[in-house]
């Protein structure tokens, strides 16, 4: 069993870490553009495994896409992260370009991988691996509601004072500012939210979350990765061990929700298949005006892709 992670920045290599840590497979090729990079992380965390105490081999390589054949699971993280400032949506010409000849080559040498995308602006970077690959959507999806999930399952537990093992919740939506965290389907060991927090608490973590990204880009200069790298390695393992578990994905919607040709957040099962089943949930009206409101967002960027027609 072999995992692909294209991409040894911060989130590429977190997200190879927490995979190695987790014995997901008993290879993981580690690959980037810059010379000697993966090379040299890799054997830094294979360093990490006598003290970790595990045993899938790490190997870094400089772009040689044949050492990612075969892969089971391929997780693409290539492109710029956001500087103070920057929106992810800012990304996209330059992201665009470096995702379409990352998953070109991915799909060459691994026909059958399921590929994690979790490059920026993710819905319509996602969108762009889709449209290269030609694949069924369910082996094409984007890392983000899992991390937005966490970063408001973080934030809940700090005001609470409870631990995030016991908070369940969903989000919804794009990857953007314009995401919908949805208050109604969050729990803390069984109980509403909403019976254990003020309205005015509970509307300011809303807040923060939707900007959490942007906060740590404040904080840092560069984005986050050990979050990320973290979720998008949840991800692979419900993959790689068939786990059917329910999380927000970045998914290619075909009705459901009442939208078309769209890749949004919305809670699916994953298992060895990648995506399968997308779960409709029944909205109220509230709800879906944001959603509806996220996924115009999301539909604006999609036609900036669209319009350098790269396909
Ligand atoms: C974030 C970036 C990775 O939300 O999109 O931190």
């Amino acid at each position: 069993m072999k995992i692909s992670v294209i991409g040894a920045g911060n989130v590429g290599a977190t997200c190879a870490d927490v995979c190695a840590h987790k014995e997901l497979a008993n290879e993981i090729v580690l690959l980037d553009i810059k010379e000697n990079f993966a090379e040299g992380k890799a054997l830094d965390m294979w360093q990490t495994a006598p003290i970790n105490l595990y045993d899938s081999r790490i190997k870094g390589v400089t772009n040689d896409y044949a050492a990612t054949a075969g892969s089971e699971v391929v997780v693409i993280t290539s492109g710029l992260p956001r500087k103070p400032g920057m929106s992810r949506d800012d990304l996209i010409e330059t992201n665009a370009k470096i995702v379409k000849s990352v998953t070109d080559q991915v799909i060459k040498h691994s026909p059958d991988a399921v590929i994690i995308v979790v490059s920026n602006p993710l819905d319509v970077m996602t969108y762009c691996a889709y449209l290269t690959a030609k694949v069924n959507p369910n082996k094409v999806f984007g890392m983000a509601g899992i991390l937005d999930t966490a970063r408001y399952k973080a934030f809940l537990a700090t005001e609470l004072n409870v631990s995030p093992k016991d908070i369940q919740a969903v989000l919804m939506g794009g990857h953007g500012d314009t995401m919908v965290p949805l208050p109604r389907y969050t729990t803390v060991g069984g109980i509403p939210v909403t019976e254990l927090i003020a309205e005015n608490k509970l509307n300011a973590i809303i807040d923060r979350t939707k900007s959490g990204g942007g906060e740590i880009v404040k904080l840092l200069g560069t984005s986050a990765w050990y979050a990320p790298g973290a979720a998008a390695a949840q991800m692979v393992e419900a993959v790689v061990r068939d786990q059917k578990r329910i999380f927000p994905v970045c998914a290619w919607l075909q009705g459901e929700y009442g939208m078309k040709d769209i890749y949004l957040g919305v809670p699916v099962k994953l298992g060895k298949g990648g995506i399968e089943e997308i779960i409709e949930l029944k909205l109220n009206d509230a709800e879906k005006a944001l959603l509806e409101e996220s996924a115009k967002a999301v539909k604006d960027v999609m036609g900036v892709l669209d319009t350098m027609n790269m396909f």
